[in-house]
């Protein structure tokens, strides 16, 4: 049974809701669906909030939002949060938070999760902003507890593994099958990484990248190609939230054949274009044309039928 569909929504706060607003539609070209006091709801789809800002409540991400396949699955996962000794809190307000019923608690890396289902939709999404976003992706974050946090993930919540670093980082499905809409991290502390859009091409990528340079955003990353999963992608600083907003092309779904690997926590790893290239010899080979050519002239003087041209 599917538990866990797709990444849905973070709730961020933010000090100034204008400010916050300002950035996530200038930068990340998300849509403004609607105000709730000092809540903003910003997406970039027509599912009717990727983001919520909320004023007041502090700066930085507040919690992560994950979509079920239906009641039922919401149901499985309460009796299993119960089950695990897990304490959860339960609501949803169609009105005021525009989803019809959650699951909220604390997973054992410290972070606030919620599992809803039945957000509102927009009839259409946002049009003519620039940048072609297709979905909201995935979310990466570092915590402490890695044994009992990836088990948490993948029992509890029916996450799959697509690949590990080791026990440096780990990804994982959901029911919608691409590659990641998870991230685990092995952290100190908790730590809230990034979120990742994916757009229609390499041209929104590189419109978003150079969307964000011209206006004085720094890049946490440039242009990379991960290893895991293929994708192509760049890296905007939220400096004043203290994370990072990927956008990202070519993010692959998979099928239950794959298997889970195990990769190198190397640099090609992160980015294979920092593959180290082959040896490139081109010394050797002008030597050896030089001695080619020495070579022909030899063979070139011993034939009559030259001797002959040369006259
Ligand atoms: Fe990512």
């Amino acid at each position: 049974m599917d538990i866990v569909t797709r990444l849905g929504y973070l709730a961020v706060g933010v000090d100034n809701l204008e400010e916050g607003t300002e950035f996530y539609s200038r930068f990340v070209r998300l849509d403004l669906s609607e105000q709730v006091g000092r809540t903003a709801f910003m997406t970039g789809g027509t599912e009717h909030h990727w983001l919520r800002l909320e004023e007041g409540n502090g700066q930085g991400l507040k919690r992560i939002g994950y979509e079920v396949a239906s009641e039922d699955a919401l149901d499985v996962v309460r009796g299993r949060l119960q089950a695990a000794g897990i304490t959860f809190t339960e609501g949803g307000d169609i009105k005021r938070e525009r989803v019809h019923r959650w699951i909220r608690f604390i997973d054992p890396g410290g972070f606030s999760i919620e599992l809803y289902v039945g957000m509102v939709e927009r009839g259409v999404a946002p049009i003519n902003n620039g940048v072609t976003l297709e979905k909201f992706l995935h979310a990466a974050w570092a915590a402490p507890n890695w044994e009992a946090n990836t088990a948490f993930y993948q029992k509890v919540l029916g996450f799959k593994a697509s690949d590990w670093i080791g026990d440096r980082a780990g990804f994982f499905r959901s029911a919608d099958r691409y590659h990641h809409s998870l991230v685990l991290l092995n952290g100190q502390r908790p730590a809230f990484n990034h979120f990742c859009i994916q757009v229609e091409s390499l041209d929104d990528v590189m419109r978003a990248r150079n969307n964000a340079l011209r206006w004085g955003v720094h890049l946490r990353d440039d242009l990379l190609r991960h290893a895991p999963s293929g994708s192509i992608g760049v890296y905007l600083k939220d400096e004043t939230r203290g994370f990072a907003v990927e956008f990202c092309v070519g993010h692959p779904q998979l099928d239950d054949t794959h298997q889970a690997r195990n990769l190198p926590m190397s640099p090609e790893t992160r980015d294979v274009w920092l593959a180290e290239l082959p040896d490139h010899r081109v010394a050797e080979r002008l030597t050896s044309a030089r001695e080619a050519v020495e070579v022909q002239s030899i063979i070139s003087a011993s034939d009559p039928a030259s001797l002959v041209q040369q006259r």
